[in-house]
């Protein structure tokens, strides 16, 4: 997890920082004074945009420091400053994602917070300028675009990269922060992912049919901008195949893994789906006649039960004796 490039990359920030210093990106003379600092996070930018704080008080961001397993891990890594560059950085020096990151020394607690993604070195990013407006949102080129996550969700970046949403100019925004409807240009800033059973569910199909003595289920990443599941290690996607005969018993109970491991059944699979691949599983039709239920399964968490799983598809299909 640890990016050794960012280190390297210290120096071509600094270069890549004065050169935009030196192109004009420097407030002009009359403007008023710029935003404090991140202090923001729950004070400055609240007073104003309540209802875009709220959703990002809800989103993983607004913990991406205190949350227990981040900060578990981090003890584990003697609290090395550079896990912290994308769980608490100081202002936006995001948009170049070979950039090296720079540390903050206060409100850690905060996380990815606002100035995280909006703070300028002065006033504060934006995609459209409203000159009048107290914080001063300025234009910055690309910043309703990928490039504004990429800089810290490296794997995913590259994935899309490679994409076909990246031709299509399908960025993250378009998923993760849909618009609004009741604030002007409103995006939402609850970035959900990996916890949002909706969005989980968009992401992926199945279809069922029989071939034989044989069903063949067919799992297809169609709609994920990159690999499914996304970026997590913990996360675990399998099929599961019941049959029962016409009195009900069970005649088969199967499961088959696509991605993650199963804790007591010692297997497990680094393969995730990437953008339009379909994985194929095959199961044995016993005696029909026989009903199969067939369901795709996701868990956050590989130790959580089989019954506490998120249903991402599921379909009923009779098979008939031939
Ligand atoms: C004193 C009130 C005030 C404070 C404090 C404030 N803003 Fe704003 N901000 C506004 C107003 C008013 C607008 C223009 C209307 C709108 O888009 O909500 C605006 C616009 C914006 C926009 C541009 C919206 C767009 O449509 O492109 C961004 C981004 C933004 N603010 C971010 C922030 C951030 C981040 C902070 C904290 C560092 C902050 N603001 C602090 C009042 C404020
Ligand atoms: C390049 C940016 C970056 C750096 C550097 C980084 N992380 Fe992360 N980290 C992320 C992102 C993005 C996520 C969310 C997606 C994921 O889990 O992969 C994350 C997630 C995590 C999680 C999982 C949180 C959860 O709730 O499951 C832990 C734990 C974590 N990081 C610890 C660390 C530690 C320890 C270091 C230093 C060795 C570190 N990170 C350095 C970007 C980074
Ligand atoms: C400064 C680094 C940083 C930037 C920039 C950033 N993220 Fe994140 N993001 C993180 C970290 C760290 C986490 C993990 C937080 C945790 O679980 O504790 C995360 C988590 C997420 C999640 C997972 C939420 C969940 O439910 O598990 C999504 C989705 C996400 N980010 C989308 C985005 C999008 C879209 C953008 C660009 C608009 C973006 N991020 C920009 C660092 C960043
Ligand atoms: C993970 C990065 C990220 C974080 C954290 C974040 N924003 Fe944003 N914000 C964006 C992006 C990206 C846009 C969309 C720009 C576009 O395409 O219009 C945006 C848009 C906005 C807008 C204009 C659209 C709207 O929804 O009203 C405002 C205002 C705003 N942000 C304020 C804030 C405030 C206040 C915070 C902290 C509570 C915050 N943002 C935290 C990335 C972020
Ligand atoms: C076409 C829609 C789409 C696009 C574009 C997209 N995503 Fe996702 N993303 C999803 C779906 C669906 C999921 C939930 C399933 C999964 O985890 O893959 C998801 C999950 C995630 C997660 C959570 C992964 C986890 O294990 O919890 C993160 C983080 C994320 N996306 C970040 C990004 C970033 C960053 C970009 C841009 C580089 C991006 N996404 C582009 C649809 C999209």
């Amino acid at each position: 997890m640890l990016a050794k490039t960012r280190i390297g990359a210290a120096l071509l920030c600094l270069v890549t920082l004065a050169l935009l210093i030196a192109l004009g990106q420097v407030p002009p003379a009359n403007a008023p004074p710029p935003l404090a600092s991140n202090a923001a996070a729950g004070g400055d930018c609240r007073q104003c945009h309540e209802q875009v704080w709220q959703e990002w008080q809800t989103s993983y961001h607004s913990r991406a420091f205190s949350d227990s397993h981040v900060q578990a891990a981090f003890e584990h890594f003697g609290f090395d400053r550079r896990c912290q560059s994308c769980h608490a950085p100081v202002r936006q020096v995001v948009m170049d994602v070979t950039a090296t990151i720079e540390l903050r020394e206060n409100d850690l607690a905060s996380g990815v917070d606002c100035w995280s993604c909006h703070g300028l070195e002065h006033g504060v990013a934006a995609a459209r300028t409203i000159a009048d407006a107290p914080c001063r949102p300025q234009q910055v080129e690309g910043f309703s675009g990928s490039q504004a996550c990429g800089a810290c969700h490296q794997a995913i970046y590259k994935d899309w990269q490679e994409s076909r949403y990246r031709t299509a100019g399908k960025d993250c925004q378009a998923c993760h922060m849909p618009a609004v409807a009741n604030r002007p240009h409103g995006r939402s800033h609850l970035c959900a992912g990996g916890h949002d059973p909706d969005l989980i569910r968009s992401g992926v199909k199945m279809t069922v049919r029989r071939d034989g003595n044989e069903l063949i289920v067919s799992t297809t990443n169609h709609a994920t901008g990159h690999n499914f599941p996304g970026e997590r290690h913990n996360r675990v996607l399998y099929i599961q195949v019941i049959e029962r005969d016409s009195k009900g018993e069970i005649t088969l109970a199967r499961q088959e893994l696509i991605k993650g491991i199963t804790p007591f059944r010692g297997e497990s699979s680094a393969e995730k789906l990437r953008v339009d691949q379909t994985f194929e599983a095959r199961f044995p039709v016993v005696g029909p006649p026989a009903v199969a239920e067939v369901q795709l399964l996701y868990k956050s968490f590989p130790w959580y039960p089989d019954r506490d799983a998120l249903v991402v598809a599921r379909a009923e299909v009779e098979l008939e004796a031939k």
